[in-house]
């Protein structure tokens, strides 16, 4: 059955309301953060700019989503672990955009972090974002709220998601692939990895600071595993038909890269039908979840249907 079709769900929720108020949440934290001591001010000037710069929030929201499906508040907590997310998020975009990388000039709609800061500042203020993400989820004020194992299993996910086995394995995979023909498999992992990871582990962060059962963390998995390849496939596509404008990045770019990517394998409508039929799988995954998981519903709705 496919489920993607909105014309018959009822309206529960007022999703564009949902996510300027996590955004809001997540920003106004994230902006407490990386206060400088009066030294260092370049380097944190350098990590606020990008951190700052706007972007959808889409991996703190997810994990504060997950956490409300299982009747959990987004408390103190969520928030901290959510703005731990965003800055690993940030930090790969400061790297991905590299000149030995993507090499990219345009990033959130503003000159990419290297082209203001030059490319060792920029280097160093990712290597700082992603250090002090775990500074930040590692806090021992969580106490109250978290388990220290659940604290610790907090951080084994997200590391082993940004890691190797994760978002960095997947980029290797991307550059190593670059005008390469390399099997569906392969483009497969590497959207898993480089896209996925952080994805599904943003959704499973969540399931851990709501108490997640078993069975509800491995639904929670499924639904994060599918999102994840559904949102890097429509990123995929919007580098093929969006403009730079809606964007707030490069377009075309890929193409002219000879990245791996759904369009190239299988052109823009048929990447379209696979987004649905991923968005699909992952709603069922949610099957068994009442209505406090309607905001996750929403999100892949939205991911469906996003511009940017
Ligand atoms: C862009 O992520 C990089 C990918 C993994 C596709 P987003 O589309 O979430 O970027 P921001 O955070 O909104 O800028
Ligand atoms: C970005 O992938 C993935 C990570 C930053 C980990 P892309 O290189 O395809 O994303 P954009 O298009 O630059 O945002
Ligand atoms: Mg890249
Ligand atoms: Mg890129």
């Amino acid at each position: 059955m496919i489920i993607t079709s909105k014309t018959n769900r009822p309206e529960l929720m007022d999703i564009k309301k949902y996510l300027t108020e996590k955004r809001e949440l997540v920003e106004n934290e994230l902006l407490t953060l990386l206060q400088t001591d009066g030294l260092l001010t370049d380097h944190f000037a350098a990590m606020r700019y990008s951190l700052m710069a706007g972007g959808k929030r889409i991996r703190p929201i997810l994990c504060l989503a997950a956490a409300e499906a299982l009747d959990c508040d987004p408390a103190p907590p969520a928030v901290s672990i959510a703005c731990a997310i965003e800055c690993i998020h940030t930090y790969s975009l400061i790297h991905d955009d590299l000149p030995a990388m993507d090499n990219d000039d345009l990033r959130r709609g503003k000159p990419t972090n290297h082209k203001v800061f030059g490319e060792a500042s920029a280097i160093l203020a990712g290597d700082g974002l992603l250090t002090f993400a775990f500074e930040l989820m590692s806090r021992h004020d969580f106490t109250a709220l978290l388990t220290p194992d659940e604290s610790l299993r907090i951080i084994h996910i997200l590391a082993h998601a940004a890691g190797p086995y994760g978002m960095v394995g997947g980029q290797s995979i991307d550059l190593a692939s670059e005008g390469k023909e390399i099997p569906f498999e392969t483009l497969q992992y590497l959207h898993s990895c480089k896209t996925g990871a952080l994805i599904t582990a943003s959704i499973q962060t969540g399931a851990v600071i709501g108490h997640a059962s078993d069975s509800q963390f491995e639904a929670l998995t499924g639904y994060g595993e599918k999102l994840g390849l559904a949102f890097q496939i429509v990123d995929d596509i919007l580098n093929v038909v969006g403009t730079e404008e809606e964007l707030g990045k490069a377009a075309g770019s890929d193409a002219e890269r000879n990245k791996a990517t759904y369009p190239l394998f299988f052109g823009v409508d048929k990447s379209r039908e696979m987004v649905k039929e991923t968005v699909d799988a992952a709603l069922k995954s949610l099957s068994e979840f009442d209505n406090k998981a309607e905001p996750l519903r929403e999100l892949a709705y939205y991911i469906l249907s996003r511009r940017s």
